[in-house]
């Protein structure tokens, strides 16, 4: 049966990048699929950064693959495209964000023998955190947030850290900043606890300022991350430095109805409408879909192999190449079309 896939492509290089994903993922499987508004471009066409026929699509979806949302043209708008991406985050109840960050053998600001072969797998709480704790407010001279983070709220997302590090080297690295915050201190008590249930994995806690820097001096010594919303944010934007660019990581966000796939990058305004950008983190994105949505495994595999592959031979400007994104995506389709038989 065709998997019901919605696209939002969403705005900037979104789109862009969007359409490079959907070849490779139109080529390999049979899907049924519905586009629909989100962020900016559906505050130019109806209003509302998050319609509810969005909401009803993505909601009746076997999964939901999304682009990016933003860019200046909305900052000073009254309704911001984000709000877009954070409620459909509510809406879908998506809890655990999956960003992994694996050597792909590119060049990077760090010493080779320093970031070759790291293999991160951060695991951001998506529920919590100050993101959309109440209350906040924005006066003339007055700016408030709150951070709130539930014991349950950390127990979800504990636990889908230490099940991912059994799968790989039984490591957890839970990020806080106890020595300040409450809500970390919560934090760190409900890991330990969930770290009970995982007794043949080991965990480590670390504050945020330090991981922030170790993350880069040492990066082979992580497995799993685990980090509330704000410093998982930031920490997985650093993975994209450990790897080479923000463009080739991607993501996938666990709920109980369908999984929010995405990249880790933005809207890249500043490259946005001239083809250039690197469709890497898209693609790689829809090999998690195919791993974990479709259940084809050997696929997901293909679609890594195929992207190296691309990267070594044709890498884009932020990795200092001149490939556009159609011709990258052209070479991860021959890479693809020798390794796969595709259907039809
Ligand atoms: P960004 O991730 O869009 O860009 C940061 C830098 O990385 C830029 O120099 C950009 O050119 C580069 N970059 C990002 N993706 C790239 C790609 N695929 N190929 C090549 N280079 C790439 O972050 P920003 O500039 O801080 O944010 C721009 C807008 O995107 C903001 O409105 C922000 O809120 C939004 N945003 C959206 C998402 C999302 O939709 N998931 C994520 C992050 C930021
Ligand atoms: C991300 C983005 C979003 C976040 C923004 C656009 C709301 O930075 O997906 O990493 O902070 O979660
Ligand atoms: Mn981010």
């Amino acid at each position: 049966m065709a998997m019901r896939l919605t696209v939002l492509g969403g705005d900037g290089v979104g789109p862009e990048v969007t359409a490079a994903a959907l070849r490779v993922l139109g080529g390999l499987v049979e899907i049924a699929r519905t586009d629909a508004l989100i962020g900016g471009a559906a505050i130019d066409a109806v209003g509302d950064p998050l319609p509810d026929a969005t909401v009803q699509a993505c909601l009746g979806a076997d999964a939901v693959f999304l682009g990016a949302v933003g860019g200046p043209r909305w900052d000073r708008a009254p309704r911001r495209p984000e709000e877009g991406l954070l409620g459909l985050r509510r809406a879908l109840g998506v809890f655990a964000n999956l960003r992994p960050a694996r050597s792909l053998g590119l060049p990077t600001p760090l010493r080779r023998e320093v970031a070759m072969g790291a293999d991160v797998l951060i695991v951001r709480d998506l529920a919590g955190g100050v993101y959309f704790g109440e209350p906040r407010g924005l006066g003339e001279h007055e700016a408030f947030d709150t951070w709130r983070q539930t014991a349950a709220q950390t127990r979800a997302v504990a636990r889908v850290a230490f099940a991912a590090a059994r799968k790989r080297r039984r490591r957890v690295t839970s990020v806080d900043k106890a020595n300040v915050l409450a809500s970390s201190k919560l934090w760190r008590r409900v890991v330990e606890e969930v770290s009970r249930e995982f007794a043949d994995v080991a965990l480590e806690h670390r504050y945020v300022d330090a991981m922030a820097y170790e993350l880069l001096r040492d990066p082979l010594r992580f497995d799993v991350v685990l980090a509330d919303n704000l410093f998982g944010d930031i920490l997985s934007d650093e993975a994209g430095a450990l790897v080479g660019s923000l463009g080739v990581l991607p993501s996938a966000s666990l709920g109980p109805g369908p999984t929010l796939y995405e990249p880790v990058h933005g809207s890249a305004p500043d490259i946005a409408g001239r083809g250039i950008a690197n469709p890497a983190g898209a693609i790689l994105t829809i090999a998690m879909l195919l791993d974990q949505t479709s259940e084809r495994p050997e696929l997901a595999t293909a679609v890594e192999l195929a992207v190296r592959a691309a990267l070594s031979e044709q890498p884009t400007a932020d990795l200092g190449g001149r490939a556009t994104t159609t011709q990258f995506t052209d070479a991860v389709l021959r890479h693809l079309d020798r390794a796969v038989a595709v259907p039809g």
